[in-house]
């Protein structure tokens, strides 16, 4: 029978949910699996990459065949934790990212992989290998992908996207796009064919294999409502006027995640620089706006976010500022020295990373927790 022994100390506010648990995760993972299954919203995985190399402050050789069964046996564990609407995302590189694939198909099932999305993780050229690996993975996967679709959130539209939408005609309803105001005739009723007279009485006909994409009637109630758009000497070809302020649907993530939207490592070596000034650096950090996208695609404020390789404490410093709820699991030393310090600068209110997006200015706290199991 084994034997668990916890300590545990509590940072800023008390009773918050949050906690950052020192311990092999695969251990603390069974510990937290009675209370927590079916809670976990969105968990964020980013194991050793097995790559071979040594950081300073965790090894990353474990061999192929023993390292993929340890990343197999965390995710199935994971998977009940997760609630029916909830999704697993998983940092990898080149070089186990289509074993790991494999693996969790096997255990999230083919039909439940979101996707795989490809991080630009450095924007310099690595000269000491043959090929410079400047991106790496994310493997996504939901509980269920029907629920998963319907619960999930668009990104917020970008300025670039806004910048789109303009004001020739001075409109009181503000800046507005124009789309074609005629589509593929294929469904048409006898009705979408007709000469549509303009209010300067130029007669506009439906391109050929077209029809308008409303009746006559209905065309003529949009112009009257200042709708449709006839281009700044009102004689152009008709088309729809859609505005930004009337703009229910964010934008659909892409599947590449550039450097400049979500940041480099070295983005996130620079930021941990400024917290800690000193040169115990940690190796291998993710910047925290990678996290951000991932958390604003996958949950809302108050949804629970597990991270069972905290590393430095990315997840949840992200977490934290974002008014999420979170358990980050470490094994190492470094998470008194890395992850709980740097989660006592968030609530003292830290400004790098996505603090300023975020207006974050502090608050909050966690409950740090030590398990010691003894077979
Ligand atoms: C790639 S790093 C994570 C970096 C993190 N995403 C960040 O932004 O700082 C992987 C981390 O997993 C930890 N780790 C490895 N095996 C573990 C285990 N069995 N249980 C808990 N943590 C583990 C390592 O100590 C290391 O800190």
């Amino acid at each position: 029978m084994p034997i668990v022994r916890v300590d545990k100390w509590s940072a800023g506010l008390s009773a918050t949910g949050n906690r950052l648990i020192q311990g092999d995760n695969l251990r603390v993972l069974e510990a937290l699996s009675t209370q927590y299954v079916d809670s976990v919203r969105c968990a964020y995985l980013d194991p050793p990459y097995n790559n071979g190399e040594t950081y300073q402050h965790y090894f990353d050789n474990m061999g192929h065949a023993e390292w993929l069964h340890s990343v197999a046996e965390r995710l199935r564990k994971i998977r009940t934790l997760l609630t029916a609407d909830g999704s697993v995302w998983i940092s990898i590189d080149d070089s186990e990212v289509h074993y790991l694939k494999v693996a969790a198909d096997e255990i999230f099932g083919r039909d439940n992989f979101i996707g795989t999305i490809v991080w630009e993780r450095r924007t310099s050229r690595e000269n000491r290998r043959v090929l410079s690996r400047n991106h790496e993975y994310l493997l996504a996967y939901a509980k269920d992908l029907s629920k998963w679709e319907r619960f999930r959130n668009p990104l917020p539209i970008t300025p670039e996207v806004a910048n789109r939408y303009r004001n020739p005609d001075a409109d009181p309803r503000g800046p507005w796009q124009s789309v074609s105001a005629n589509v593929q005739a294929g469904h048409a009723t006898p009705q979408q064919f007709y000469a549509l007279k303009a209010p300067n009485g130029r007669i506009h006909e439906v391109p050929k294999g077209r029809c308008w994409v409303y009746t006559k009637q209905k065309m003529m109630d949009e112009i009257a409502k200042g709708n449709v758009w006839f281009g700044v000497a009102g004689t152009s070809v008709p088309r729809l006027k859609r505005f930004l302020s009337e703009r229910k649907t964010g934008l659909t993530p892409n599947t590449l995640w550039r450097a400049d939207e979500v940041g480099t490592t070295s983005d996130a070596k620079k930021q941990l620089l400024a917290i800690f000034q000193e040169e115990t650096l940690f190796d291998t950090p993710k910047p925290e706006a990678l996290i951000h996208r991932i958390l604003q695609i996958s949950t809302n404020p108050g949804d629970l976010v597990l991270d069972p390789y905290l590393g430095s404490g990315t997840t949840t410093a992200v977490a934290h500022k974002m008014n999420r709820a979170y358990i980050g699991i470490e094994i190492g030393d470094h998470i008194k020295t890395h992850s709980s310090s740097r989660m006592r600068s968030v609530i003292a209110g830290e400004s790098g990373g996505v603090s300023r997006l975020l207006s974050w200015s502090g608050g909050g706290g966690f409950d740090f927790y030590r398990l010691t199991v003894t077979d």
